[in-house]
């Protein structure tokens, strides 16, 4: 086995991170404390590190290509490793200390990390009877290894998906999917960074981590640097940026009783839509025009970072939210006759998030036999890759198409143009955060989209009593008031403004004209907020409001009413016992 680390963060130089913590990956090397195989790891070792001016990758203009050292000594051998690891300076690095496995390579050709373009991999493991792995590399990929290892062989499998544009989280997921399929002993604790992201599984020996403010350190077993770590179980796929870890179980392929499976792979991909200057030109616009209407307002989009993503998450098991819990009620009612009604062949979900009530639907179909694809939609790049590399895990023959795009202004072009019968699912009643004149857009847009016996299915929140309703947004435990404030830490990361989120109150109030929920940053004294890359400076009165959120509440006959001058006529109106929440069902008219 080996001990392998990724960091992310400010500059450190390689010697606070590898040699002078207490039990660090250095002492590692002689004294692992955690590893589950093996003794010491001193087979040879390597440091990856982004310089920050640096030449750029060839195929990927604007990234770093990182730089490498490995020898094939223990780390404690090479006299010259403290000078530099003393001077090199870099806000991420990999590093891996090794323990060889049989009949690898014994060379420094065989430490990690192993590079290719942008990219820095390590793998902690071993995969037994290597040699005859069955694996779908061309014979040219095969005579191209680096060196003869199996984390060589690894590495070449992740290679060819990462380049033929696979997120990292899919590709690791997938290739731990075949080599556990086909080799269910393999030890396979991947590490791999493009020097913003760091995607990494546990699968057979142990795995840490530790944030802190704009930082993120996963390694094999903690050092006795003081801070909170904390262990990814076994079988899961971490994914780490500076402002966050997202964990997602990963489950052991079935074993099958015909022998090994085919490697064939129905893929997983991400395809980003959102323009280029998303985060410049269309957030400066919408921010500037925002703020400065009245009531100032803030577009929900906004909210899901991922942190806002994983707070979002959170809401969704509140015991106030009753949202999710009452639309999982329907859909585990109703999905296997949503199945039957549509027969889709490809299910396109709007704002999918963690897709995780989606997986109702996803059972009922395949149960069905007909699905073949499913493409989620959703402005959150790390929502959609945490949420789509785990479907495509446990859902294998079916492909996965998540597109990062915005549904509000970019929805025509970026639906998948498959087949039918297509299944456009909408849930979670983010229909809601519309406000009517959106809507209007939206459902013509849909309904020209639509064709045939293609079919919409829409979860909408129902109008009751407005206690229940300003607890479903304003909870006793503060999480839909964190996820409100987020906005400001994203406007402070994007347009480097100068909220102090702290100086907010978090306020739901209900709209009984307009039957909403509106969420607000009410400011709690006067401020002025700057915010630079606008050239704008907010003068907020105490008791100010920023509106962040409308969720507007539904009625049966208005709902329909609003639907049908959209071109879409309701067939089926189902909802929880409760009648808390209604899923429909519509057809382009
Ligand atoms: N459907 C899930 C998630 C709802 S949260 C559920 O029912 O639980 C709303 C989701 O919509 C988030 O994942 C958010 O990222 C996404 N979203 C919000 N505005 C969006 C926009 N303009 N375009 C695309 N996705 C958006
Ligand atoms: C995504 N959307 C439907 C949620 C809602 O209920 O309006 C977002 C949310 N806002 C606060 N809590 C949850």
């Amino acid at each position: 086995m080996c001990r392998h680390l990724a960091y992310l963060g400010p500059p450190v130089t390689l010697a606070r991170l590898l040699t002078e913590p207490a039990h660090s990956l250095y002492e590692q090397s002689w004294r692992p404390a955690r590893q589950r195989h093996g003794t010491v790891n001193a087979d040879g070792f390597g440091v990856g590190w982004y310089p920050d001016r640096a030449d750029t990758t060839e195929g990927d203009p604007g990234l770093p290509r990182p730089a490498r050292y490995r020898r094939a000594v223990p780390v404690w051998a090479d006299a010259n490793f403290p000078e530099l690891a003393r001077t090199i300076t870099s806000r991420t690095v990999l590093a891996a200390v090794r323990s060889a496995t049989a009949g690898t390579t014994q060379d420094e050709s065989a430490a990690a990390p192993f590079r290719d373009g942008r990219w820095l991999f390590s793998h902690n493991g071993a995969v037994p009877d290597w040699t005859r792995l069955p694996t779908d590399l061309t014979a040219a990929e095969a005579l191209a290894l680096e060196t003869h290892s199996d984390s060589a062989v690894l590495w070449a499998m992740i290679v060819r998906r990462l380049r033929r544009g696979e997120p990292p989280a899919g590709a690791l997921a997938a290739v731990v999917r075949q080599v556990g399929a086909a080799r269910p002993t393999a030890r396979l604790n991947l590490l791999l960074t493009d020097g913003h992201t760091i995607t990494a599984t546990a699968w057979g020996d142990t795995l840490w981590y530790r944030t802190g403010p704009g930082t993120v350190l996963v390694a094999s077993e903690p050092d006795d640097t003081p801070g909170d770590w904390r262990e990814a179980p076994d079988r899961s796929l971490l994914l780490a940026t500076t402002a966050g870890v997202r964990i997602i179980p990963l489950r052991a392929p079935d074993p099958s009783p015909k022998g090994p499976r085919p490697m064939t792979d129905h893929g997983f991909t991400l395809d980003d839509r959102l323009p280029a200057d998303h985060f410049t030109t269309t957030l400066h616009a919408d921010v500037r025009d925002g703020l400065g209407s009245t009531p100032r307002t803030l577009s929900p989009k906004w909210f899901y970072d991922q942190r806002g993503s994983d707070l979002f998450e959170q809401i969704t098991r509140l015991p106030e939210y009753y949202l999710t819990r009452a639309e999982q009620e329907i859909l585990t009612r109703r999905a296997p006759e949503i199945a039957t009604l549509t027969r889709a062949t490809t299910l396109i979900e709007l704002g999918s998030g963690s897709s995780r009530k989606t997986r109702l639907l996803l059972d009922a179909l395949t149960a069905a036999g007909t699905l073949r694809r499913y493409a989620p939609l959703d402005v959150s790049a790390p929502a959609l890759e945490a949420a789509g590399a785990a479907i495509h895990l446990d859902y294998p023959g079916l492909t996965v198409s998540a597109t990062v795009a915005d549904f509000e202004s970019d929805l025509a072009p970026s639906l998948p143009d498959e087949p039918g019968p297509r299944l456009l699912a909408f849930l979670g009643s983010t229909i809601g955060n519309f406000d009517e004149r959106q809507r209007r857009a939206f459902y013509r847009t849909l309904s020209r989209a639509l064709s045939g016996d293609d079919v919409l299915l829409l979860g909408a929140d129902l109008v009751k009593e407005p206690e229940t309703l300003v607890r479903a947004y304003d909870d006793a435990a503060g999480v839909t008031a964190a996820f409100n404030r987020n906005v400001l830490h994203v406007l402070n990361r994007e347009l480097g403004a100068d909220f102090d989120p702290d100086l907010f109150d978090h306020v739901a109030r209900w709209d009984p004209e307009f039957e909403r929920i509106e969420m607000r940053l009410r400011a709690r004294a006067p401020q002025t907020v700057k915010i630079p890359d606008l050239d704008l400076t907010l003068d907020l009165a105490a008791g100010e409001d920023l509106r962040t959120e409308l969720s507007c509440k539904f009625r049966r006959d208005t709902l329909t009413a609003e639907l049908a001058r959209g071109g879409l006529t309701v067939r089926h109106w189902w909802t929880d016992p409760a009648a808390r929440f209604a899923l429909l069902m519509a057809v382009p008219n």
